[in-house]
């Protein structure tokens, strides 16, 4: 367990390639198909190429933005629902989870399809699975242990239900393209599924793709996108009512620079410098995973004098590092101005180099989604400011609002965070 920047950055930095690799968990090889994922794949030519294919082809700006009727359209319904509920508590963690993996489904498996609702708590049910504690993972060299694990059971039936899904869509997909319809995509453009079938079909790759290897990459593209994004947003909310400042100041900002307008355009909201500090103190105080994603040691090596085996599994401890008083004033408070670039603390940034602050790790292994996740989470909190005033449900005060913490794939608040939405005061 590495639980200081120094070390850190020996690990994730010094000797990143021997920590490269990841450990072949029971959950990953049920369910990812044998580990043939981005996330859980073993570090190798099968993950450089798609990791390569991830950051190609599959989270390129001009893909990703083609996605933006599609986030219109999930803020719209988001928007909507609120505004139905003014005035009474709104269960903001539902709602929020909602608009991410309805986002997400649709830019990765296009805008219907049968099995929709069912993919989505499949998806949850596979986070709880997986972030959970499992007993064989400890002694992998004890098959035995293997079939008698709780758990077992349960990742086949999700991967047996998760699997007919997506083949499903997949074959869909495919028939679609085969009568020269463009897709299911929106406005007939290409989703995520349809780039993966045509780098299938033309071939030429150093390891052909298989339709398992599309499932688990779509299935990568789910897990990894959609809790970590939403987690923080709701966890953004919870410290922004918490101290009521920062939420003043936030909300200042978002509708001072949308004064008058009905739309926020997504271009302008990466404008919001003051809501991006409030994001990264978020993920500083609450990172999603943050343990990161285990790792495995690919060869004996001695670290600080210390030696580390072959197959050794290494965890990252960002959320000690985050909170640690060494590196950071007065750790347990919450002040997004810490990340400005006028104060002490010059320009940190989440891009894997400042080894105090890793959300999204570092190194070889950095998460390739980081530009999406970031703006996913700025689009909905920006929407949530400009258009409603929040206050806490009755009988909650700022001193009592709960923000414990529950384990999961992404950790996530312990309780669901209603809040009451109000009709803007100040704007609009
Ligand atoms: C706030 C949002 C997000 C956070 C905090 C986050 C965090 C992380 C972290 C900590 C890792 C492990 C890094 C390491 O081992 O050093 C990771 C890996 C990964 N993430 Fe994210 N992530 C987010 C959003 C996304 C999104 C939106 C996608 C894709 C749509 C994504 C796809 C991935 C993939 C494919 C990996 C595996 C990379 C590899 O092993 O090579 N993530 N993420």
């Amino acid at each position: 367990m590495v639980s200081s920047r120094e070390m850190a950055k020996e690990f994730l930095r010094t000797h990143d390639l021997v920590f490269a690799s990841r450990p072949q968990l029971l959950g990953g090889k049920i369910i990812f198909y044998n580990c043939s994922d981005i996330v859980l794949s073993p570090y190798g030519d099968h993950w450089r190429q798609m990791r390569k294919i991830c950051v190609m082809e599959l989270l390129n700006p001009k893909l990703i933005r083609s996605f933006s009727s599609i986030r219109n359209d999930e803020i719209h319904r988001l928007l909507t629902h609120v505004r139905s509920s003014l005035g009474t508590p709104v269960n903001l963690s539902q709602r929020i989870s909602l608009f991410m993996s309805s986002l997400i489904c649709r830019s990765a498996l296009g805008r219907v399809f049968t099995g929709r609702e069912e993919l989505i708590e499949l998806v949850d049910e596979m986070s709880a699975l997986l972030g959970g504690f499992e007993f064989a993972d400890v002694f992998p060299s004890l098959k035995f242990l293997h079939g008698l694990c709780g758990n077992k059971s349960k990742f086949l039936e999700v991967y047996h239900k998760t699997d007919a899904i997506i083949e499903n869509i997949i074959k869909q997909h495919e028939k679609n393209l085969e009568s020269g319809n463009k897709g299911s995509g929106e406005l007939g453009a290409d989703d995520i599924i349809n780039v993966l079938i045509k780098l299938e079909r033309k071939g030429g790759l150093q390891l052909p793709i298989t339709h398992d290897i599309i499932k688990a990459i779509i299935l990568d593209i789910f897990a990894g996108g959609t809790e970590t994004s939403s987690t923080t947003v709701v966890w953004a909310m919870s410290e922004m009512m918490k101290h009521p400042r920062v939420f003043a100041k936030a909300q200042a900002e978002v509708r001072e620079a949308f004064k008058g307008k009905e739309k926020l355009e997504e271009g302008d909201i990466e404008q919001l410098e003051y809501l991006k500090l409030v994001v990264k103190e978020t993920l500083r105080c609450h990172p999603p995973l943050p343990l990161l994603v285990p790792r495995e040691c690919r060869e004996e090596t001695i670290v600080y004098g210390c030696t580390i085996p072959q197959k050794a599994r290494v965890l990252i401890n960002v959320w000690a590092i985050g909170r640690d008083p060494q590196y950071w004033k007065d750790p347990e408070s919450f002040i997004p101005e810490r990340f400005d670039n006028n104060n002490n603390n010059n320009s940190i940034d989440f891009m894997g180099n400042h080894f105090e602050f890793l959300p999204f790790g570092a190194g070889r292994r950095i998460c390739p989604g980081l530009a999406f996740g970031f703006a996913n989470t700025l689009f909905p909190l920006a929407h949530l400011l400009y258009n409603f005033d929040w206050k806490l449900p009755a009988g909650v005060t700022v001193e009592t609002l709960d923000m414990s913490e529950r384990p999961g794939m992404a950790v996530a608040k312990k309780n669901e965070l209603f809040l009451i939405p109000t009709p803007p005061v100040s704007s609009c």
